[in-house]
C-alpha cells in the first residue's frame, strides 16, 4: 500500500518511521521492496552521486531529474524531495515554481525545505497551495559555508530554545513531518514529544519518531567522509568491487564470453 503523509501522521507513536535516501529508480525500488516507509531524493545527491564537495552546488534541475528517475520506480514508499540552495529564501513565487516542478515534472509527493522559524510564513503559503512541506531544522548543509563546518546543534539553553521556537513555528505552519539533523539527543526526545507531527532524527539519537540515513553511507558505498552516526547495514562496496574484479578476470582469461 501507498505510503502517504496521512500515513506517516498515523504512525507516530505507533511504531518508527523509517527513511532513506534515493537517487536513482533501482534503488527506489529495492528500497521500497525492502519495506522502507519514506524515500527522500535528498541533495545529498550532490556529494554522494555527482562528485561534488557538499550540497550547495544541487540545483533545480538536478533534483528534478533525479526525483523523476526515483519516481518512475513507482515506488510504494513515499516519495519526499529537497527544494535545493537558495530556492527556499525568500521569494514565494520562486519556490512555489520550484515545488512545481518537483511534483507535476518529477512526481514528488512532498518537499523538504531546510530552515526554521524564518520560513515559517512561506511554509503556511505553500501548505495553503497544496504543497506536503517537510521541515529541516538543526544542521542544515546547505548552509555549510556560512557555518564553516558540520557540528551538533542545540546542545546549550539559547539554541535549544531557538531550535525548539522553529519546531513550533514550522508546526503551526502545516508541516506533516519535521527532520531534525544532528541535534543533541535530550533536546531531540524533547521536541519529538512536544510537536504533534512525527520528528525523523539524523545522528539525533534513538528518540525520535523516525529515523533517516543517506543510503550509500548506510550500504559501505561512500567512498570519501561517512558521519560517525551512520552504522553501515551492508557493505556493498565490496561486493561491487568483487564483482567488477571476477567480470575483469573472467574477460582477461577469456573464460568470458563462452564459447
Ligand atoms: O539531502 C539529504 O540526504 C538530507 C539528509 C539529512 C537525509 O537531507
Amino acid at each position: 500500500m501507498k505510503t502517504t503523509t496521512h500515513t506517516l501522521r498515523k504512525l507516530k507513536g505507533q511504531r518508527p518511521i523509517v527513511c532513506v535516501t534515493a537517487y536513482d529508480a533501482i534503488t527506489a525500488r529495492l528500497a521500497s521492496e525492502a519495506g522502507i516507509d519514506v524515500i527522500l531524493v535528498g541533495d545529498s545527491v550532490g556529494n554522494t552521486m555527482l562528485g561534488y564537495e557538499n550540497t550547495v552546488p544541487v540545483t533545480l534541475d538536478h533534483m528534478c531529474h533525479h526525483t523523476a528517475a526515483v519516481t518512475r520506480a513507482k515506488p510504494a514508499a513515499m516519495v519526499a524531495a529537497d527544494v535545493p540552495f537558495a530556492e527556499a529564501h525568500y521569494d514565494f513565487e520562486r519556490v512555489l515554481r520550484a515545488c512545481q516542478r518537483l511534483m507535476q515534472e518529477s512526481g514528488a509527493e512532498a518537499v523538504k525545505i531546510e530552515g526554521g522559524a524564518l520560513l515559517a510564513p512561506m511554509v503556511a503559503r505553500l501548505v495553503e497551495a497544496g504543497v506536503a512541506v517537510w521541515g529541516h531544522i538543526g544542521l542544515k548543509p546547505q548552509q555549510v559555508h556560512a557555518l564553516g563546518r558540520y557540528r551538533k546543534f542545540g546542545t546549550t539553553p539559547e539554541e535549544a530554545e531557538s531550535l525548539m521556537a522553529d519546531a513550533l513555528a514550522l508546526e503551526k505552519a502545516g508541516v506533516f513531518a519535521l527532520l531534525i539533523e544532528m541535534v543533541d539527543h535530550g533536546l531531540a526526545r524533547t521536541l519529538s514529544e512536544t510537536v504533534k507531527v512525527p520528528v525523523i532524527g539524523i545522528g539525533a539519537g534513538p528518540h525520535c519518531d523516525g529515523q533517516i540515513l543517506v543510503y550509500t553511507d548506510m550500504l559501505g558505498l561512500s567512498g570519501g567522509y561517512v558521519p560517525t552516526f551512520a552504522h553501515k547495514f551492508a557493505d556493498a562496496g565490496e561486493q561491487f568491487k568483487k564483482g567488477f574484479a571476477a567480470y575483469a578476470d573472467a574477460v582477461r582469461e577469456k573464460k568470458f564470453p563462452a564459447a
